[in-house]
C-alpha cells in the first residue's frame, strides 16, 4: 500500500570536488539488489512505466534532472517528484507506477530486487485493481 513507499536519503559525502552518495544491499535500501537498469534520452512528453510487479521492489533515484513517479495502490493515487541524485523512493511490490515529466537530460536509475521477468508484471489497470482490492 502507499503507506509502505518511502522517501530515502542517501548519504551525501559534500566534497569541494563534487559530490558523493552512496547505497549498498539492505543498508540504505531495504533489499538486496538484483539488478540495475536505467531510462534516458526520453522525448518531451513521453511517459515510462505504466504497470505493477507482482513481486519485485525497486528503489528509484534521478541521478541526473528530474521526472515525477506517480503510484497508485488501487485505492489511492500520490506523485513524487524526484530531483536530487541522494534521494530516492522505495516502491514495494504492487503498487501500480508511472514516470512523467522527463526534464532534458534526466536520468532515472532503478534497483530492484529480481533480475527482469516478463511474469512479474501487471499491465492491465482494471486487473491491478481488482488483484489488490479482492
Ligand atoms: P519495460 O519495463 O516494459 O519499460 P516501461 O514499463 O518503462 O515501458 O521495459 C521495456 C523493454 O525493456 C521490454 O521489452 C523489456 C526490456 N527490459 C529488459 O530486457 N530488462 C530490464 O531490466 C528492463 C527493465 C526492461
Amino acid at each position: 500500500m502507499l503507506n509502505d513507499v518511502k522517501l530515502l536519503k542517501f548519504p551525501k559525502i559534500i566534497d569541494e570536488r563534487g559530490n558523493l552518495s552512496f547505497l549498498e544491499n539492505n543498508n540504505q535500501i531495504p533489499f538486496e539488489i538484483k539488478r540495475v537498469y536505467w531510462i534516458y534520452d526520453v522525448p518531451g512528453g513521453e511517459e515510462r512505466g505504466g504497470h505493477a510487479y507482482l513481486d519485485l521492489q525497486e528503489v528509484i533515484v534521478a541521478l541526473s534532472g528530474s521526472f515525477d513517479v506517480v503510484l497508485n495502490d488501487g485505492i489511492t493515487e500520490q506523485k513524487f517528484s524526484l530531483n536530487r541524485s541522494y534521494n530516492a523512493l522505495y516502491v514495494p511490490k504492487l503498487i501500480w507506477r508511472h514516470m512523467e515529466n522527463f526534464s532534458t537530460n534526466s536520468l532515472a536509475f532503478i534497483a530492484t530486487d529480481e533480475f527482469y521477468d516478463k511474469e512479474q508484471y501487471i499491465r492491465d489497470f482494471r486487473k491491478f485493481k481488482e488483484m489488490v482490492n479482492a
